[in-house]
């Protein structure tokens, strides 16, 4: 008898079953998340059934059992004895976004948490396409090291509070070779897919409580509010079934995050932010993410804004990045080129598409096209200017960084569109300037 025979299903029934709109059984979804991990279930079988659930969706019991045969698929941590070195339990927090740009949250708010008494693991990936990566932005800073060892980890969670690091290949490796996939085959958008990959990694990563990003709008996955709202709520119940406390804010991506989508220009924000400044959408974000991580971790009597301003925070960002070798203090790099986009009218900034700052963003080095490729770390688009901010004829409006200047025509052709100068009495500015980043808070 051979190994194919053995198997209890076979891939072609349970494509054709979803195909035809049927619910999968909990054993046929079991059998074909393992079969595939282990290659019996081929690509073009597997890509063939993620098209059937993008087109035909799950039911909750379907995606809960996906998820939790993703996390049979490798290891999992376990952060319940971390103790600080004065013996205290620590309890753990993580928050994940669902991607966009110039969202370097993250940065500021691990140590932000951490100076509360909460331990934050943060296990990050690197950029594709128009968003950032995580890791990308903290290698801007010399000497910083994205992969360590789980000891190195647990050491550096229970001594700092806080560690920024790349996620071993041992979590959820099924969802790692399923995301390839999906990434090739147009079936990235599917909200089973979504939800269970990105819930599966964050319950295997084993936090007490998790904190959900869910972006909408231009430049983010979910471009319209309905889809990123059932997003939101898929993984809330993924996490909450899983006995992880998870509550989702739902917020804006129709406009970048602060004033800067690139490596190092990043990383120099999230350190104003740290310092106690930064641009308000950034503060506003990272203030109330760290609200909701302290209250899922039990810690309710404190406002997460004082320790940005008292610089609380700013010392464990000292500690976090002096302990994965890097040098805070150091000069950031900044790209050898730079070229500047003015307005050609008086007016106001009427709009400013996200997308397309992360795609001249992209272009100008700050991300790669390819897995495995160098990023320019001083490359990305600097803002000058605000929504809803008035500009006079001339004034810059942003500002390029390249290496490689050769990249300033795509990039510019990027931007073609994607903002406007336009005439805008006071009242209408001052909505577009006052627009708050969350839309809503779900669970
Ligand atoms: N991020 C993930 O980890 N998985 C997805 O499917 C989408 C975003």
């Amino acid at each position: 008898m051979t190994a194919q025979q053995a198997e209890p299903f076979d891939a072609v029934e349970v494509i054709r079953a979803k195909r035809d709109r049927q619910t999968l059984s909990p054993e046929q979804i079991d059998w074909v998340v393992d079969a595939y991990t282990r290659g019996v279930v081929a690509d073009e079988q597997m890509s063939a059934l993620a098209m059937a659930i993008l087109l035909n969706g799950m039911d909750r019991a379907e995606i809960s059992r996906w998820t939790d045969a993703m996390i049979a698929s490798g290891e999992r941590m376990d952060f319940s004895g971390l103790t600080a070195p004065d013996g205290r339990v620590l309890p753990t927090a993580d928050k994940h976004s669902t991607g966009g740009v110039g969202d370097k949250i993250t940065l500021p708010l691990a140590p932000l948490v951490a100076s509360y008494g909460v331990a934050v693991p943060q296990l990050s990936g690197r950029g594709l396409g128009h968003t950032g990566g995580t890791l990308d932005k903290l290698e801007a800073i010399p000497g910083w090291r994205a992969d360590l060892t789980n000891e190195q980890m647990m050491r550096q969670l229970s001594e700092v509070g806080a560690v920024i690091c790349a996620a071993g290949s041992g979590l959820a490796p099924a969802d790692k070779r399923l995301y390839a996939l999906r990434d090739v085959t147009g079936t990235v958008e599917a909200i089973p897919l979504i939800a269970s990959s990105i819930m599966s990694k964050k319950i295997a990563e084993g936090t007490g409580a998790l904190v959900l990003d869910v972006k909408c709008g231009s430049g983010a996955f979910m471009k319209d509010e309905a889809s990123a709202r059932e997003l939101a709520r898929t993984m809330v119940d993924l996490g909450r079934d899983a006995g992880v406390d998870t509550v989702a804010l739902l917020t804006d991506m129709s406009v970048p995050l602060g004033l800067t989508a690139g490596n190092a220009l990043e990383v120099r924000e999230s350190v104003e932010v740290l310092a106690g400044g930064g641009p308000a959408d950034v503060v506003e974000l990272t203030v109330e993410l760290a609200r909701a991580m302290l209250a899922g971790a039990g810690v309710t009597d404190v406002d997460p804004a004082q320790n940005l301003a008292n610089g609380k925070a700013m010392d464990v960002w000292h500690r976090m990045i002096e302990a994965q070798g890097g040098d805070p203090r150091a000069d950031l790099p900044t790209a050898a080129h730079t070229e500047d986009v003015v307005a050609e009218a008086d007016g106001v900034l009427a709009e400013l598409d996200a997308m397309a700052v992360g795609l001249a963003a992209w272009r100008l080095g700050a991300g790669r096209e390819r897995q495995g490729q160098p990023v320019q770390a001083g490359a990305g688009v600097e803002l000058h200017v605000r929504p809803g901010e008035r500009v006079a004829r001339g004034q810059k409006v942003m500002t390029l960084h390249t290496d490689t200047p050769e990249r300033f025509a795509r990039a510019k052709a990027a931007l073609e569109g994607g903002w406007a100068v336009a005439e805008k009495g006071e009242a209408e500015a001052a909505a577009l300037r006052d627009r708050s980043v969350i839309l809503d808070r779900i669970g």
